[in-house]
Formats: structure tokens, sequence, C-alpha cells
């Protein structure tokens, strides 16, 4: 198991003990507001290699470099101007941006996966406080064996990864609950690589353009290669868009209507009674975790719609229920 700090214990036995951690080149698991991180220093090369053998994830899938502000993120990245504007806007918060890296930053290529490029994201609260503490970028994936759901609580990362991690900073439930958005902007125009914490629609209506989707089905997972497949996969089954679930299933509902065959089903959880997407993100991987730990032979998940947030939920559900046998890199 590993040592768990609360940061209501203060903040600054936290941060000093993270920090600790850090400077001996290991990784700790730290809260952001999408999900928990396991933070390693971005410039060294032996704790970035500790986050792809903790987390048993293939090194070709580049890591996202958290920065303090986007004035460190500039001595790191190019920002062309509507990159900038989206930082300003968005920073603090659940935005990556992949931008072109400079030559000069010390981030190490096994971060980047050797491209020329990187995914930077500013977070909200504890881990701001510790990069500016640490004076280093974090790479951080999420703190879960690879292909696993993701954590959204200190006890779901020291369940999974509690054996190999020294130090979980608790910070409580993560509020927005799915991982970053990640974008691309390619001669002025903004390409989703991922749907996540910040809507598309969001996005359109602070930048006054569009957001082009990959045009071929798939086309994102080659310029985000974590986007494959099988991924956040529980040990159950997992079936969407359920108007029925069945005695051996386990049900997650979205909304006030009742699904026929829940009251015989292993466990009933609501992702919202109310249908408000922002608090089913925050609950679906506790939830799916949940549903899981029942032992029931599949999830059957109601339909959720697909807007604003629902983007990156049916995302992230459409993984879990892929065949497990998929190919390809997974974080
Ligand atoms: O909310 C989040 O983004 C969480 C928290 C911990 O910050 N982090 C996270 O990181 O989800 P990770 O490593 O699990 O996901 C990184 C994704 C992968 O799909 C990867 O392929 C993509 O970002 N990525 C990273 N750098 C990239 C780059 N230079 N070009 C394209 N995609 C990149
Ligand atoms: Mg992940």
């Amino acid at each position: 198991m590993a040592r768990i700090i609360a940061i209501g214990d203060g903040m600054d036995e936290a941060i000093n003990a993270a920090s600790v951690i850090l400077a001996l080149g290991r990784p700790v698991a730290i809260p952001t507001e999408t999900v928990y991180g396991l933070a390693a220093d971005a410039t060294n090369p032996a704790a970035i290699t500790s986050i792809y053998e903790t987390k048993g994830r293939p090194r070709f899938n580049p890591l996202i470099c958290h920065m303090a502000d986007l004035d460190m993120a500039e001595q790191h990245a190019e920002f062309d101007p509507l990159s900038r504007r989206l930082a300003e806007h968005f920073w603090p918060g659940p935005l990556t941006l992949v931008l072109a890296l400079k030559p000069e930053s010390d981030i190490h290529p096994l971060a980047t996966a050797g491209l020329d490029s990187v995914g930077i994201r500013v977070p909200v609260g504890f881990t701001g406080d510790l990069i500016r503490h640490f004076g280093r970028p974090l790479a951080a994936p999420s703190a879960n064996s690879s292909g696993k759901i993701s954590p959204t609580s200190a006890a779901h990362v020291d369940g999974d990864l509690g054996d190999r991690i020294n130090l979980v900073i608790d910070g409580g439930a993560c509020e927005v609950g799915v991982e970053s958005t990640i974008l691309k902007v390619e001669d002025g125009e903004i390409h989703l690589l991922r749907p996540g914490g910040v809507s598309v629609e969001d996005i359109e209506a602070f930048a006054g353009v569009p957001v082009q989707r990959p045009k071929i089905a798939g086309a994102a997972i080659i310029e985000a290669p974590g986007m494959l497949a099988s991924h956040y996969a529980p040990n159950a089954g997992v079936r969407l868009n359920a108007t029925s679930v069945g005695r051996l299933e386990a049900l997650l509902n979205f909304g006030n209507t009742a699904v026929a065959g829940q009251d015989d089903s292993r466990m009933v959880l609501n992702l919202s009674p109310a249908g408000d997407l922002a608090e089913a993100a925050a609950n679906l991987f506790d939830y799916l975790k949940q549903a899981d730990a029942t032992g029931a032979v599949a999830i059957a998940v109601a339909p959720v719609p697909d807007t604003g947030l629902g983007e990156a939920i049916n995302d992230r559900l459409v993984r879990a229920a892929a065949p497990r046998d998929a190919e390809g890199p997974v974080e």
C-alpha cells in the first residue's frame, strides 16, 4: 500500500512529500480536476521510464506535460495566436493543447515519445501549486494500470497501483471526472484529438470557429496515439444504449426514466437522475468501478446524449465496451 497524504492535512506537507518523491525520480499520484495523474519529472528519463513501467503502458504513447502556467508552457512550446487565446481562456482547466516543442526545451524525448510536438496542460489546484514549487514540468498520464478505468479518487489509485508507488496525494473526488479535451491548432483550424472535460460547444463559442472532428473515423487515433479501441475496461462486459437490464447485469442509468428489469438487476446506479452531463461525467469512472465490483457479467448503460460533456462520456463508454483484444496502444 502506498502512503496517502490528504491535502486537508496541510498543503505544505503534501507538496513537500510529493516534491521529495519527484526529486528521487519516482512517480507520485496526484489529484487534478479531471482524473488522478501518475506524475514524474518530465525532464528526467529514469522518472518517465518508471511511469511507463508502473502503468504497463506502451512507450510510443506520448504523455501530457503539465505546467504551472502559460509562462512556463511558453518556455517549452511554440504558441500560434489561436492556441495562445485558448490557453489564456481555458487554463487552468481541463484542456490539453498539442504544440510544437521548442528545441531548447529540456522535456525528455521519452515523455513525448520522440515527437516534435508536446501535449501541454495547466491543471487547476494542487498540481499547479506542486509544479510551481518543484519548478519543472510534470509528465502525467492517468494513475491507473494501462487499459483500466481511470481513477477519480485516491482510493481508486491505491486499489490499482498502491503496491507499485510510494505516495498518493488525496485531494478528494475529481470535480470533472473525465480526462482533458485534447486540441491541436493547424493553419488556424482547431482539430479535436480527444473529447474531454471542456465541451466542443464551449470551445466553439469562445473561438468563433468550428472545431474539426476527424474526417475518417479513427484518424484521431493516429494523431493522439493513446486514443485506441479497448480502454477503460472493467472486468465485466459493457452494453451500451441499454433499454432493459438482465438479472446478471448491473445498470448505469441516466435521467429519471426507469429501465425495464432494473429491480431484479445486480445493482442500479444513476449517473445523473437530473440528466446533468457534468454530474454524469464526475460519476462515470467511480460508478463503472462500483458496478464492476458486483461481479455482474455485464454493465448495461442507458443512453447518454452526445452533446456537451456527453461526447466525452460516450467516447469513454464506447472504448470501455470495445472488444478486449482490440490491438493498439492504450493509456
Ligand atoms: O486529464 C488529463 O489529460 C489526464 C490528467 C492526469 O491530466 N491526463 C491524461 O494523460 O489523460 P494520458 O497520458 O493518459 O493521455 C494523453 C493523451 C494520449 O492519448 C496521447 O496519445 C495524447 O494525449 N498525446 C500526448 N502528447 C501528444 C502529442 N504530442 N501529439 C498527439 N497526442 C498526444
Ligand atoms: Mg489514461
